[in-house]
């Protein structure tokens, strides 16, 4: 049984993105340093290449977090697995999220990190579903808005498979082995 559905967006638009964030990051942030903070697990594709397409220095960081939830839905309740190494304060700091959904997650995060004052903080995620944001929170980069089904692929995963996909892809649900 096929488990994966329609293909949402290739390679080739995923690297075009990735690019072109990159590109303005890096314009953004023209003479400053930027701590990478990406959010593992789902992040860590999204995080390589766009650190490969930014041009001022960077250091990396991870979180981990999980939510609590069924694997397809948000709870927005989130435990941190893995906090930073570093301390933050005085720095500027660029989440990198793979996806955001209810935006409870990138939400706890901001409130988490801005307690520890750093010189700024910015998320730039690879997708952003549309109309389910339940509080505003500004994502200054993002690669493309989606419709809000669920995807994996390009470091998204349903239950853990699926990250190693090079592309993004709509699950069917229905279709599962
Ligand atoms: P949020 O808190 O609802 O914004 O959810 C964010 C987290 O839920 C992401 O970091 C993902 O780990 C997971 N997630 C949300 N939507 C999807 C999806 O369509 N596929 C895979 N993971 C998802
Ligand atoms: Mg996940």
């Amino acid at each position: 049984m096929e488990p994966i559905g329609n293909v949402l967006i290739t390679e080739e638009q995923i690297n075009d993105a990735i690019n072109r964030m990159g590109a303005e990051i890096s314009a953004d942030y023209a003479g400053n340093e930027l701590l990478l903070v990406g959010i593992l697990k789902g992040a860590f594709m999204t995080m390589a290449d766009l650190a490969r397409a930014i041009s001022v220095p960077v250091e990396f960081d991870f979180m981990a977090v999980s939510s609590y939830g069924d694997a397809t839905k948000s709870t927005g309740v989130v435990r941190i697995l893995k906090d930073l190494d570093q301390e933050i304060a005085g720095r500027h700091i660029l989440i990198i999220e793979d996806i955001v959904d209810t935006g409870l997650t990138v939400k706890y995060l901001l409130e988490n990190l801005q307690v520890r004052k750093p010189a700024s903080i910015a998320i730039a995620s690879l997708l952003v579903k549309e109309g389910l944001q339940e509080t505003p929170i500004e994502i200054k980069y993002r690669g493309f808005s989606i419709p809000p089904d669920f995807v994996v692929g390009y470091g998204l995963d349903y239950i853990g498979l699926y990250r190693n996909l090079p592309y993004v892809t709509v699950l069917d649900e229905d279709n599962l082995p």
